[in-house]
């Protein structure tokens, strides 16, 4: 389809495509139908931060209110916050959203199936201790991760507030579960948080883009200089895969079994994760159509 409207940020949730501008609009279409019909469109006042949780998508405004809109695409403003949050640093996991003040000072959690709000007060200084501002912010399933302007990465344990982790610089960075990948000095770090391990993995060039997959097991790095895309099994640090692929943007995403490129002619480049230690592989490429 195509779209009059510049897009910033973009969520597909079956069976809507949620698409938002850069003047807060937002608008949703069937991603079933190739009529493209606007099925819903409102715009905000405020700068928003959209998320999807399960069936429903989650707005956050910068004047503290959060909206639901549910399935059937009815709005409804669920709560306001009892702090600023100008700057939207927010995150999802699982069934939790989780919003983090302006002045640091405490944290939010929304609990969508229980509809439950719970704050949580968090000791200033241990989150600012001379990192400055918060460029973001990201849940893992008992840790957030904080990410400051000056690219400096820390976790901080929700289940025990007095522990902190210093993760160190990082040019670019990935999550997934419970699992961190990232970058910094043509080294990659991979964290696995529930098993408290560590690995460094050197990396043959620079890294332009990085990304978990799906279910953290992979850490697709790619290089668009040498048009090289790389594939490491997080378990061991073993590259599984090095492929080269013209004209890449260099952007990526992977799920649980797939990889999505973008071209710079626009197309995108689809490939299948296999693992040759996993059973089944054979199997599963045999199950795919012929070029
Ligand atoms: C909480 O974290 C602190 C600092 O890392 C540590 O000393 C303490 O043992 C932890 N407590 C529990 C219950 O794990
Ligand atoms: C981290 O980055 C800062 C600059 O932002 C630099 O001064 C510092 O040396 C870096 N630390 C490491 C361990 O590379
Ligand atoms: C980058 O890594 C190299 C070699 O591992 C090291 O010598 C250098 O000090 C590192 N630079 C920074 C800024 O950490
Ligand atoms: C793709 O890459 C080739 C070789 O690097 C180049 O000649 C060509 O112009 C590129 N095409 C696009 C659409 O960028
Ligand atoms: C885009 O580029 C890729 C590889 O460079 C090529 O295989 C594909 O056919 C191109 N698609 C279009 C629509 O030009």
């Amino acid at each position: 389809m195509k779209l009059s409207i510049s897009i910033v940020y973009f969520v597909l949730i079956s069976p809507y495509l949620l698409l938002m501008d850069s003047k807060h609009d937002v608008y949703i279409y069937s991603a079933r139908d190739k009529k493209c019909d606007v099925l819903f469109h409102h715009v905000f006042i405020n700068p928003v931060r959209v998320y999807s949780i399960q069936n429903s998508f989650y707005i956050l405004q910068s004047n503290s209110k959060v909206s639901k809109l549910d399935a059937e695409l009815c709005l409804t403003d669920l709560f306001q916050l009892k702090f600023k949050c100008q700057q939207l640093l927010s995150a999802v996991q699982g069934e939790l959203f989780t919003i983090l003040s302006d002045d640091y000072s405490t944290i939010a959690v929304w609990h969508t199936k229980l509809a439950k709000l719970s704050y949580i007060s968090i000791a200033q200084n241990h989150i600012m201790e001379n990192n400055g501002q918060i460029k973001e912010i990201r849940c893992l399933q008992n840790f957030l991760l904080v990410y400051y302007q000056n690219k400096y990465l820390r976790l901080w344990n929700l289940d025990n507030k007095s522990e902190l982790l210093q993760l160190g610089n990082a040019s670019m960075y990935s999550v997934c579960q419970n699992r961190i990948g990232k970058y910094y000095n043509n080294s990659l770090m991979l964290f696995d948080m529930t098993h408290r391990l560590r690995g460094e993995i050197k990396l043959e060039c620079k890294c332009d883009h990085l990304c978990l997959n799906e279910d953290g097991r992979y850490i697709l790095v790619t290089n668009v200089e040498h048009c090289l895309l790389f594939m490491y099994r997080v378990d061991d640090g073993k590259q599984i895969a090095k492929l080269f692929v013209q004209n890449m943007t260099g952007t990526i995403k992977a799920s649980k079994d797939y990889v999505v490129l973008t071209l710079t002619n626009h197309t995108l480049y689809v490939l299948m994760i296999a693992d040759p230690k996993i059973n089944g592989v054979r199997e599963k490429i045999n199950t795919l159509p012929s070029r």
